[in-house]
């Protein structure tokens, strides 16, 4: 099994910025969690990030090509308004998981719709870096 793992905009700052919201724990130490969690379950993880709708864009289209059986995505703000992710998830036909580190719901009025969701086969948000994990077992629970 291997899933394909983008974090957005952002989302590198992680430790660095609003520490009260997303955690003093840096992105890189993140990410070795996360594939750490991966190889326990015997998932090939792989890791990406960037700043730049269209190279998530490009991403996401390497999935389909590479025969991935998941992703699990953290589009940052583009969860908000990207129309563009939105369809090339829907692309690509795989199970994808929507996660947020932070509770996007108990937060400002502007985070609380994702328009990414809908092309998702679920959202998981508000428990931080575990989110990912979570994502992991459900994208493993729906192919069996
Ligand atoms: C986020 C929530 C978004 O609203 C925000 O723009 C981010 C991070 C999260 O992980 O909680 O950049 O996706």
């Amino acid at each position: 099994m291997k899933i394909l793992v983008i974090n957005g905009p952002n989302l590198n700052m992680v430790g660095i910025r609003e520490k009260g919201i997303y955690g003093t724990r840096d992105f890189q130490d993140i990410c070795d969690y996360i594939k750490k969690e991966g190889q326990k379950r015997n998932i090939d993880i792989e890791l990406y990030q960037s700043n730049i709708e269209g190279e998530i864009i490009n991403e996401i289209h390497k999935a389909y090509y590479e025969k991935y059986d998941g992703i699990i995505i953290n589009p940052g703000a583009y969860t908000h308004y990207s129309y563009a992710i939105f369809d090339a998830i829907k692309a690509v036909n795989i199970n994808t998981v929507e996660v947020h580190l932070s509770n996007i719901h108990a937060r400002e009025e502007f985070r609380h719709k994702s328009v990414i969701a809908p092309a998702c086969i679920g959202q998981i948000c508000g428990f931080k870096e575990f989110g990912y994990v979570m994502a992991m077992e459900a994208i493993v629970e729906m192919k069996n």
